[in-house]
This record gives C-alpha cells, structure tokens and sequence, in this order.
C-alpha cells in the first residue's frame, strides 16, 4: 500500500497550486460565526465548567453585540483576589448591592447594559462585573461544596421563612393550666384554650363524640381528656354550683360535722314498704289507732303518708308507701328519707315482685331492713316458708342464726305490734339517730299538690334543724316563705324540728317530690338563688333538647307508620301524676305510641280542654276532677275523658283507647267448596256452572274464590244459587247445583268454587 504523502505546504501556496481563492481569515458577523455562537449556548453549561471566556463570548455577542470586545478580554484574575471567592470582590465592585440587582439575578444584568450599549472599557469592565461573579470559575472549593457564596440568594429567602412563621406563631401562648364551669360550649372552651374550635371538634371527633360548635359539653372526663390532648390542665370550677346548692354538705354529712353537744336524739323515720296487699296501711292504722285503709280508693295505697306517732316505745315518724307496681319512684323515695325500712310480708303470700323491689331499695339507700311477718292470724300463715325465702336473698333471719329481725304480727288481732315497735325502739338505739334542732331546716319534698285556696302546697320531712313559720326556703328552681304549716291532723303548728313531716303553703311553685328544701336568710336570697338555679335548669335543658329532639327523630323514624294516642295528664298531686306518667309510659306497643302532650297536678281547667281541643288529644284524670265551668266545654268540644281513681284503671282504659286505634284485622273462614262439573249456557243469564258440593255449605251471596289449577283467578259473590231450577239459599255438602258468579263469565269444568265468610279481629297492641 503506498503511504500518504506529508505535504509542508501554506494554504496560500497550496490554493496558489489549485488556483482558488484562499480563505477568509477574519470575518466575526458572518453567518457561521452567529451558529457557532448559537450551538455555544446550547452547549452553555458544559462550557461554564470547563472555560467561563468560551462562553461569555457568543452569549454577549448576541444578546448585546456592542459590548462584545470588553467580553472577550480574558481579564477577571486581576480584579479578584485569588484566596478569597471569586463573587466577594464581585459585591465589592458593585457600589449598590440591591437584593434585586444582585449579581445572581439574571433580570439585572441586561437593565445594567442598557444605558450604556457603547460604552468605553472600564465602564463595561465594571458592568460585567456581577455577570464575571455569576460565572466564575469551577475551582476545587465548588467541587468540594465549600462555596455558598453563590447561594448567597437562596439562603436569604431560607433564613428569611421561618422567622416570618415563628414571628406569627409567637403570640399564640396557650394556657398551660384553665379552670372551666360547666356545662361549656366547645367554642367558649376553644376560646379559653386559645385553639380553634374545629380542633376541638376533630379531637372530640376522633374519640366518637359528633359534636357542632355551640354544643355544650357537661362531662368532666371528657373535658378534661381534651386538655390533656392539648397540653392543658383543666379543672372545673365548681364555685357557683356549691353556691346554688347552699351547701356542699349532704344531710347526714352536716349532722356528722356538728359538735356533739349541739345535738339531740330525734325519733327514727320508718318506712312501712313491701307488696300490694300485704297489710303496710294496715299495721300501720293499728299503730296509730286510725283507719286509713278505709278511706282508700280501690283498697291500695296510692300516696305516700307521713305520720309522728307517739308510742309505748317512744316516738317514731312513720311513711306509708304504696304496694303497687306502679308507684316505683314513690317508694324509691320513701327508701331514701327513712332510717329503717319494715319490710312487710304476708306470711300466706311470702315474698313477691315488689317486696323484692323493696329490699333492693332498702339495700341501695344503706337502710336496715326489720322484717314484719304480717297476717300471723290467717290460717294459711307459714313463718318458715317466708324465713326460707328470706334466707335465700341474704337476709337469714334470727330465728335461723342470721341477723334480720323479723316479727310475726296481725294488723288484724293487733299480734306481734308492741313487739314490732320494741324492735324499731332497739334498732334506733342502735343507729343513735341524732340531728341539731338549732340549725337551719332542712330536709326532703315527700309529696306536692296544688290547692284551689292555697296554691302550691308540699309535704316536707324536716331532717336536720328547726323549720319556722316565715322561714325563707329554696327547693329545686323555686322557692317559699312558710305561710302556714300544719300536722298531719291539719293542726296548724308554729316550729317542726327534726323528723317532723309537716303540709306547708306559701310556695312560689310546685315542689318536685323527692327535691331537697333549705332555709336561707331571706326571701330576697330565697328568689335570687331560685332564678339562679332556674337559669342554670334552662341551660341544662337546652342541652339535653338536641339530644332528645334527635331521640325522637329516630323514635318517628323507627316507628314508620305508627299510630299515636295523644294525651293530657291531670293528677291531684305530683307523685301520683309522675307514677301515671311512668306506667303509661311502660305500657309497650310495636304499633301505638302514646305522646304526653301535658302533664300538670290538679283539676281538669277550661284551658286543658282548649289545648285537648287543639292538639286532638284526650285527657287523663286521676284522683282529681273537672272544673265545673269545664263541664259544658267538655261536650262542646266532644273531649274524651279518662278519668279514674285507681290507677290500673286508668291504664287498662288507655289500653283499649290506644287498641281501638288499630285497623281491624280480616279473616278469611272457609264455609264450603263445589266442583265445576259442566257449563250450561242461558240466554238470560250466560254461563251457569253446573257444580257439586265437594265441602261445607254453598250459600247463595257468599263470597267466593275461583281456583283453576292451582291458582286463584277470581274473587267475587256468588250471584245466583240454584237447585233443580229452583232458587234455593244453600246447598249442602254432596248435592248438585248451578252457580252463577257476579260479574265472572269465564268459568270452565273442573274450576273449584271455595266460599268463605270475614271476620274482623281487634290487633294485639
Ligand atoms: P297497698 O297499700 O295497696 O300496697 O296495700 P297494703 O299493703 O297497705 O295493704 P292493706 O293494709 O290495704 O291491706 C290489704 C288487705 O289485707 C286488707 O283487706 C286488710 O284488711 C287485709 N289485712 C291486712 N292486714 C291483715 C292481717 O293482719 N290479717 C288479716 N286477716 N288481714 C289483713
Ligand atoms: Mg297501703
């Protein structure tokens, strides 16, 4: 192969040689240098890292041609001092360091060129300056990342952020330690948090409780786990309360913490309790030589009696409760004021269901339970019998080594009585019933009515102190000044110290049965402290109206179609009114709801029949009666009245009201059934099926089910009955007859015919 020749020629001689032009040596504004340049900014990057000159040179060449020679000038070093970084001296040079103009803004730099597109030397040396810093060289202290010079920007904006965040953080100091009263809103309680609501509400959320901002919270776990969530101690301020209340002291705490000179004997308060019928009102009418038992309706005790009997073994205040199931929360109170509980048990009957509600009573109010084995006359009495069943409920008799006395006794023979009251004599030793007749009253609503004369009248048991006429006193969200006072004789008395039950007036409403009384300084404090507590019961009430307004949505919801008795209860006091009100409400129907529309103490008024009238509801009446104005209204406005003495009375009548709502329901009883045999046709009448009686009877007019096959095809009345041509009532199982159907011409062989007759039933509740 012949090797290729090395020529040492000029490309002047060689174009001289092959005779054409030689090439242009300097031309910088031709086309290709302009692509060149092009392709290097492109390529800008890779070029910065290797010779920042390269690149400056094509990049100013285009953007600013005039000051393309200053560019080229390979100059930098002498401007920067070489240990320092190359954008410090960069920042010198420049005389206003603006954030704007900074030689990292790339915005700055054309806004620089501007004014001076031809300018001398210097002056574009000192222009170029920030764009030299911009583009420095990529020595070893860049590829170790030890410059930051050059982030100098971004590091402004960093340092910059979070001060501006912590500047607004700042001011939010939430509490460490709150004290609340409750109930509180959520957003009250944000605010005395410092959080938003919606973070409480998304706490509350998370743990279950849907709750809205103006919801009130009463929980105090609930509020206080809130506080711990966010870092907060909450306790809850319970100053005004203790206010309200009077005392944070119970009764029995009060007498406990009083010196012991101060304080005198007081007779022991005895509850006659147990089952219907058992003979409570009885024994206790043979103690106090009375006969209460013969003034009641129905033969039951339907209120609760407070009595102060003087006995052989001292004074004994005595409750009658009532048997019957219906005046549960009665007897629940008459557990709760007494200090002895006599359980009265018939020895024929032995314990029943509200004997037994009566010892849990006993048992959850802490009262000794004394055993009265009534009916020790009758022959069917078994005192082993009872022990036996006694014994099983955990309370072994004495006569079996136990510790519950029990005492046989007859309320009829007046048997075992001396004895029974011996029994609470030792039981009251025992308990050394004590209380301080010279402390303020206090003590126990037993029961409340309204008087036509008198107004609000209530039954109290004093427990601790002296009550006087004028006293101020305040009880649940009302109050009184002691207008009068009266035994349980109507003997109108001046003082009643403790356990005394005595009738007083001069109340400014109702009292509920069951509430606390206390006395304070004044009426004026009485009627402050009153509307206090009113407040406090609206704030309460408004509270639980959500809750119960969204109960009754799903209640409506639950119960779809469900009919309503709307009803308006009266009774003469409130005990009695709350024992109606519950047994109503137990009374259970899957199809009836009963809705108490109102229910108030005293007599059927004009304005109960007005409001019966409007809201289509019929009105219940126990122990009381109807206004006699009422009267005429009542038939006017064509009101049903329930109105009883007895309160199972009450209860099965509005049983039959609330039955007599319900859509009575058909049955279908099969009376007989023919065969179709043959067809005949008639001119006058069409088809006439030719049948046989298969079953029963066939009666002319009956209704009647076609079945062809299986299947019912038509129901109707049998139009037409016939028997050898004769119109006949009824044919008899076996023989033949011609049917015509009402209305029905298709009819085939072999159809069967079953009549039946309806009855309507009345619905179960
Ligand atoms: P309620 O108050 O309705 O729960 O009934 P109660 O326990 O008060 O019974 P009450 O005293 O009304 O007596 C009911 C019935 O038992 C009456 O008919 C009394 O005559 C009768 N009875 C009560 N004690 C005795 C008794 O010791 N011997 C006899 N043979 N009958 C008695
Ligand atoms: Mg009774």
């Amino acid at each position: 192969m012949a090797k290729p020749l090395k020529l040492n020629i000029k490309n002047t001689q060689l174009a001289g040689m092959l005779k054409v032009k030689p090439p242009a040596v300097k031309k910088p504004k031709e086309e290709p240098a302009a692509t060149a340049a092009a392709e290097s900014v492109v390529k800008k990057k890779a070029r910065i890292m290797k010779d920042p000159s390269a690149v400056t040179k094509p990049v100013v060449a285009e953007e600013v041609p005039a000051v393309v020679e200053p560019v080229i000038i390979p100059e930098p070093e002498p401007v920067l001092p070489p240990p320092v970084p190359e954008a410090r001296p960069a920042q010198q040079a420049q005389p206003q360091p603006k954030p704007q103009q900074s030689p990292a803004s790339p915005a700055a730099a054309p806004r620089a060129y501007a004014p001076a597109p031809a300018g001398p030397k210097p002056a574009a040396k000192e222009l170029r300056l920030p764009k030299k810093a911009e583009e420095r060289r990529f020595d070893a202290r860049d590829r170790q990342g030890l410059r930051d010079i050059d982030n100098e920007a971004w590091r402004k904006r960093r340092q910059h952020k979070p001060l501006k965040r912590s500047f607004q953080e700042e001011p939010i100091i939430r509490p460490k330690e709150l004290s609340v009263r409750l109930p509180i809103t959520v957003k009250d309680l944000a605010q005395e948090m410092k959080l938003k609501a919606s973070q409480l509400i998304a706490k509350l959320f998370m743990k279950g409780v849907t709750i809205t901002l103006n919801d009130f919270l009463d929980d105090e776990t609930t509020i206080q786990l809130l506080g711990h969530d966010f870092d907060c101690e909450i306790t809850i301020d319970t100053s005004e309360e203790q206010r309200l209340r009077i005392t944070g002291n119970s009764i029995k705490q009060e007498i406990s913490g009083t010196t012991t000179d101060e304080l005198v004997l007081r007779p022991p308060v005895v509850a006659f309790m147990g089952h219907v019928d058992h003979g409570k009102t009885s024994l206790i009418d043979s103690i106090r030589k009375s006969n209460r038992v013969a003034g009641e309706a129905g033969a039951i005790t339907q209120h609760i009696g407070a009595f102060k009997v003087e006995t052989a073994a001292g004074n004994v205040t005595i409750l009658d409760t009532p048997g019957h199931e219906a005046f549960s929360e009665m007897r629940s109170r008459g557990a709760t004021v007494t200090d002895i509980v006599i359980l009265v048990i018939a020895g024929d009957e032995g314990i029943r269901a509200q004997t037994e509600e009566a010892m849990r009573q006993a048992r959850e109010a802490s009262v000794p339970i004394l055993v009265a084995l009534n009916k020790c006359d009758k022959p069917g009495f078994d005192a082993q019998k009872v022990y036996r069943e006694l014994a099983d409920r955990e309370l072994l008799p004495e006569a079996w080594g136990g510790t519950t006395i029990t005492v046989n006794c007859s309320a009829t023979t007046g048997q075992g009585i001396k004895e029974l009251l011996e029994m609470v004599a030792l039981q009251a030793e025992v308990l050394e019933l004590r209380a301080n007749p010279k402390a303020r009253a206090r003590g126990t609503v037993l029961e409340s009515e309204m008087h036509k004369g008198l107004g609000a009248v209530a039954t109290v048991l004093v427990q601790n102190g002296t009550l006087r006429k004028n006293d101020a006193l305040v009880f649940g969200s009302h109050f009184g000044r002691v207008k009068t006072m009266q035994d349980e004789y109507g003997v109108s008395i001046e003082t009643a110290g403790p356990s005394t039950p005595v009738k007083i007036t001069g109340l400014s409403d109702l009292a509920l049965a069951g509430s606390e009384f206390i006395v304070v300084k004044n009426e004026k404090e009485a009627r402050e402290l009153a509307a206090d507590r009113a407040e406090g019961a609206l704030r309460s009430a408004q509270m639980q109206a959500k809750i119960s307004s969204l109960e009754k949505m799903m209640a409506k919801k639950e119960s779809g179609e469900m009919k309503i008795l709307p009803l308006i209860l009266r009774a003469d006091v409130q005990g009695s009114l709350e024992a109606l009100k519950t047994s109503l409400l137990k009374i259970h129907s899957k199809k009836v709801r009963l809705e108490i529309v109102n229910a108030g103490v005293g007599e059927i008024s004009e304005s109960d029949i007005e409001l019966a009238a409007a809201s289509k509801s019929a009105i219940v009446g126990f122990h009381t009666h109807i206004e006699s104005r009422a009267g005429d209204l009542i038939k006017e406005k064509k009101i049903s009245v329930i109105s009883h003495d007895v309160i199972y009375h009450v209860i099965d009548e509005v049983k039959l009201r609330m039955k007599a709502l319900l859509d009575k329901l058909e049955q279908e009883n099969e009376v007989g059934k023919a065969e179709v045999k043959t067809i005949f046709k008639s001119s006058q009448l069409g088809l006439i099926a030719g049948c046989q009686v298969a079953e029963g009877v066939i009666k002319r007019g009956s209704l009647v089910r076609q079945v062809r096959g299986k299947q019912i095809i038509w129901k109707g009345k049998i139009a037409s009955l016939k028997r050898m041509k004769e119109d006949v009532k009824e044919v008899k199982e076996g023989f033949e007859c011609g049917i015509l159907l009402e209305g029905q011409s298709d009819v085939k062989e072999g159809d069967i015919f079953q009549t039946y007759d309806i009855t309507y039933l009345e619905q179960d509740l």
